[in-house]
């Protein structure tokens, strides 16, 4: 049996095998980290009700995304420079949900490209899109998720202006990173890590550099992407990004119940109550804070799902009784991926199945379609 038994044992991993300057890069959320902090607390103040003697038998986690079928509700989240986590991160975790039949979601900030994902992997994957102040990028982006067979746009509607992460800063993060003596001891005590980065050429923005006007190298890419991300984003270019699409679209993002409201009339097919993992809006709720309010307002007109702190089955069970259709999980994979790459995202989405499965069991259900408020104290 794996020793890895928990999320926190994969980080424990992670932590040792990784750069620090990457490691921090997905451990870390804006500012004072008081929200990224929160999307974890808060799922600890919420109870389960335990209930006997009822049959436990014959349990089902499977169910639906988006008219997906999927083995449990828990997608990947969409995390750039996954590929710094392990080489050739994004196609490996790809494989991994594609084996475990949960949804995998490639961000535009990705190490490996679309045509990479798509190379290594049979099912049809996710794309999620930054909208760029350069709309021939964006359209030819969305062409190329389109042409690899994608199966959903996931519309990323909270970072039109980059937050600080205290944490980059310090450790010297950028395209590229800069080399300082401490960083190249940090990295020369991690053999493995650099021997799998020189293994591979998949080491820059592939989705970017070399597709974008004037994006040659890292260095270019860093000057074209402090200028790019467009600020001006508002609920009139979801319509043509819908209309360029084409498929299924979600929006990622949404923290506000009124912003909800808004995207039920964007005729997207589901949201995402997100406030990016804490790494934006320093100071604003945890997701799974806000979930009930915005599911009661949009009612069954739009799908919701969720992300934010998930870091068990639990977490994902609580996410479902509060009305979410299916949850996201970003750093927990990312950790899995650093521990011990493919194996380690694997063995992540296994710790989360089991605890999902045995908690369903003791709050007396067998269905994971069946399970609603009545489960929790309230
Ligand atoms: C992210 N997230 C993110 N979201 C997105 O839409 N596009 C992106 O490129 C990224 N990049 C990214 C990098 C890293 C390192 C992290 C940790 C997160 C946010 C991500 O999709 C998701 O919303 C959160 O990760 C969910 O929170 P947890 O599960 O990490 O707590």
């Amino acid at each position: 049996m794996s020793l890895h038994l928990t999320i926190d044992d994969l980080k424990s991993q992670a932590r040792r095998r990784v750069p620090t300057m990457f490691f921090d890069y997905a451990d870390s959320g804006g500012w004072t980290e008081s929200t990224y902090r929160a999307n974890e607390e808060d799922f600890k103040k919420i109870k389960f009700r335990q209930r006997v003697l009822v049959d436990m038998d014959n349990r089902t986690l499977e169910t639906t995304m988006i008219g997906e079928k999927v083995s449990m509700p828990v997608a990947l989240a969409p995390t750039g420079s996954t590929g710094m986590q392990h080489a050739d991160g994004e196609m490996l975790a790809a494989q991994a949900a594609e084996e475990f039949g949960v949804p995998f979601t490639l961000s535009t900030m990705a190490i490996c490209s679309i045509e990479d994902v798509a190379s290594v992997t049979k099912k049809p994957f996710w794309f999620q899109l930054y909208v760029m102040r350069d709309k021939d990028f964006v359209y030819n982006l969305i062409d190329r998720a389109k042409a690899a067979n994608c199966s959903a746009l996931v519309l990323t509607l909270d970072l039109q202006i980059l937050a600080q992460r205290h944490k980059d800063l310090r450790n010297g993060l950028s395209a590229p990173p800069k080399m300082t003596p401490s960083n190249i001891l940090d990295m020369a005590i991690r053999p493995r890590w650099v021997m799998g980065m020189l293994g591979t050429k998949r080491r820059t923005f592939r989705n970017i550099v070399g597709h974008a006007k004037g994006v040659t190298d890292l260095s270019s890419l860093k000057a074209w992407t402090d200028e790019q991300f467009d600020p001006s984003l508002s609920w009139k270019d979801v319509e043509w990004i819908r209309e360029r699409w084409g498929g299924k679209l979600i929006l990622k993002g949404i923290l506000d119940k009124e912003d909800a409201e808004m995207a039920t009339r964007t005729g997207a097919d589901a949201i995402i109550v997100s406030n990016h993992g804490g790494r934006q809006l320093d100071g604003a709720p945890s997701s799974i804070s806000v979930l009930e309010e915005i599911v009661e307002k949009v009612g069954d007109r739009i799908e919701v799902h969720m992300d934010g702190g998930i870091r068990s089955g639990q977490d994902v069970l609580k996410a479902l009784c509060l009305g979410a259709k299916g949850t996201y999980i970003g750093r927990p994979f990312l950790y899995g991926l650093g521990a011990d790459g493919k194996r380690g995202v694997t063995r992540a989405l296994e710790i989360i199945r089991k605890e999902l499965d045995m908690t369903l069991a003791l709050c007396g259900r067998r269905d994971i379609n069946t399970v609603g408020k009545d489960m929790l104290y309230r």
